[in-house]
């Protein structure tokens, strides 16, 4: 029996935040909230913020938040129901018999997980039954044990096939959906995600099976189809094959970090094991977080055009902050882990691994190629991308040291260089909103959160929000879910506030850290009417434009098929939204 709303309501309104919280954490009265550093990254400056009116805290850092739920759970790393059972005992507030951790096996969540098992068995005997797949597998290298030991299956080239499988195992489509196996129709139906493609299961370090990711057979487009947010799958919260590789990764003290699934498993296969893949995202801090449980070390594996891109050398002074050292592998070009190894073999991918370059050497190197090392234009360029990397290092020792090393790489003054340092602002300012311009920076992203965040003000403000503008006219599918959420207990009658939908998402992470974003956005939004009037015009005009471009297209299409009638009737809806907008 699932936990009653009520009373998690009441555990939740009998819990304050800032107290529990501050039992961990000193905090620090600013204004009406309290401010700390943020517990779940590195930083100088505090941008973790409590919230005491709404209950609940965000990182402006980082993007963590949620309610007095989704701390514990993630600074304790407990479940939800373990969660609610340790509050439950310290509010006082007494669980109904049955419900609680044991009720785990029921929960949503659970249920979930049965499902992909399931759907992995049902690729997996597709995958048995299909030659044409088996095939591109072994054309890919993919032996009979690698393919069993990751799980690897196959879509059928069907609208129904896992709808059909499941017919009989009582999941409903409405379950399925929300696994992120199916997708729903205008007609209320629904049909499969993944079809004609390979399945590439992603699992957890318990071999629960996430999500998934399907190739294509052949070279169309889109490449792979994943699946999306759920509440047991979050892009960037996990690393592709660690569940076997981490006893290697520990063993080895570093691990390979590539970036595809082929790339992870044609080297695992030839005996590689201490390998990861990130899917094709680069690393987050979650990700790092979780890797640091096995090894200290990890070495890159690039191809050379991306290993050279500022970006991807910035986000690797993320492993920095996070007192990860970190190794850089260089590909020749064209060629990926997968590639080279085929080409190669595994001994001569094992040479390069190990003659990679540190993170420090690497990206001096590659700045002295795109700067010149005997100006003082350059000498200013390359400083001035080497110090963000060196201030993110805790240890005092090894800053110094590498201080040392720029300084005579540059032959710049060791002083001049501590001064310049001490003028580099850490923290994750690149990364999402700036606070203070909020206003000016109304995104697509961030009008839909703000939208979000009126909807849970209550008042006049929030009513009329409602009448505005419906859930189906958000594109961000997270966010799309949390405001039908909210109709639904608005229709309802429901009390409704940014702690409490946190709480009906059952502990979904990014479900709570969306939702205090939301609110944290909002909070340093001045004038709130003009805002939300933006931001609804902004989310209309951005839909009208995107549902004019699908319906040029269609008539490009009805016109090279010479089907009359139906650019006739596309014709006159694109004209009658045309014209609709402009009165
Ligand atoms: N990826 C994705 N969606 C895409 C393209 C890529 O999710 N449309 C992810 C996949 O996890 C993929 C990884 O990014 O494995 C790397 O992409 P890419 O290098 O393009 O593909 P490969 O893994 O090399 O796949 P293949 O060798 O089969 O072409
Ligand atoms: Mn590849």
């Amino acid at each position: 029996m699932a936990i009653p709303d009520n009373i998690i309501d009441k555990i939740q309104e009998k819990s304050d935040i800032v107290e529990i919280i501050s039992a961990y954490i000193p905090l620090k009265k600013v204004g009406r909230n309290y401010k700390t550093t943020c517990p779940f990254h590195h930083e100088k400056t505090p941008s973790f913020i409590v919230s005491p009116d709404k209950q609940i805290y965000h990182c402006f850092g980082c993007g963590a938040g949620g309610n007095v739920f989704s701390f514990l759970m993630k600074y304790e790393n407990l479940q939800f129901p373990e969660v609610i059972e340790m509050l439950a005992k310290k509010t006082g507030v007494v669980l109904p018999r049955g419900a609680g951790r044991k009720d785990e096996e029921n929960s949503f969540t659970s249920q979930l997980y049965k499902i992909n098992e399931l759907a992995c068995q049902f690729f997996q005997s597709c995958l048995a039954n299909n030659k044409t797949a088996r095939d591109y597998l072994t054309s890919r290298g993919i032996g009979d044990e690698a393919a069993h030991t990751f799980k690897i299956g196959y879509a059928p080239d069907q609208w129904e096939g896992l709808l059909n499988f499941f017919k009989t195992r009582s999941a409903t489509s409405q379950v399925l959906e929300k696994a992120g196996l199916v997708i729903s129709n205008d007609k209320g139906g629904h049909y499969d995600r993944f079809r004609n493609r390979v399945i590439f299961p992603i699992t957890d370090l318990k071999n629960r099976t996430l999500g998934f990711g399907a190739r294509v057979l052949d070279s169309s487009l889109p490449k792979y189809i994943n699946s999306p947010e759920t509440a047991i799958y979050s892009k960037g919260r996990n690393l592709y094959g660690l569940d076997v590789s981490c006893a290697a990764i520990k063993k080895e003290g570093y691990a390979l970090v590539v970036e595809g699934y082929l790339d992870f498993i044609i080297p695992y296969q030839a005996g590689i094991k201490n390998i990861i893949a990130t899917l094709g995202t680069a690393l987050t801090v979650d990700q790092i977080t979780l890797l640091k449980r096995f090894a200290n070390t990890v070495i890159m594996v690039y191809d050379p055009d991306e290993a050279g891109e500022a970006a991807s050398l910035r986000n690797l002074d993320l492993c920095i902050s996070e007192d990860v050292n970190v190794y850089i592998a260089e590909l020749p070009a064209g060629l990926d882990p997968d590639g080279y190894i085929r080409k190669f073999g595994a001994d001569d991918f094992l040479k390069l691994v190990k003659s990679s370059k540190n993170l420090f050497d690497y990206k001096i190197d590659k700045l002295t190629k795109r700067f010149s090392i005997n100006t003082s234009n350059g000498k200013t360029a390359i400083a001035g991308e080497m110090l963000p990397t060196l201030s993110r290092i805790n240890n005092a020792v090894l800053k110094s040291t590498l201080i040392k090393k720029l300084s005579d790489r540059l032959s710049v003054d060791e002083e001049a260089l501590k001064i310049e340092l001490k003028k580099v602002k850490t923290g994750y300012s690149e990364r999402r909103y700036v606070p203070d311009t909020a206003e000016a920076r109304i995104d697509k992203n961030s009008a839909e959160l703000i939208v979000l965040a009126l909807l849970l003000e209550g008042g006049s403000l929030a009513g009329k929000a409602f009448a505005e503008i419906a859930p189906d006219e958000f594109r961000n599918s997270s966010v799309r879910e949390l405001v039908k959420l909210i109709f639904t207990l608005n229709k309802d009658n429901r009390q409704i506030s940014p702690a409490r939908l946190i709480s009906q998402t059952s502990g979904s992470a990014e479900a709570a850290n969306l939702i205090s974003e939301a609110v944290g956005i909002l909070e340093i939004v001045k004038d709130k009417d003009k805002t939300m009037a933006d931001c609804i015009s902004r989310i209309k005009k951005d839909n009208l434009r995107e549902r004019l471009n699908m319906l040029q297209e269609a008539i490009r299409a009805a016109h090279n098929q010479k089907d009359e009638d139906r650019m006739k009737a596309l014709v006159s809806e694109y004209n009658d939204l045309v014209k609709i907008n402009k009165t």
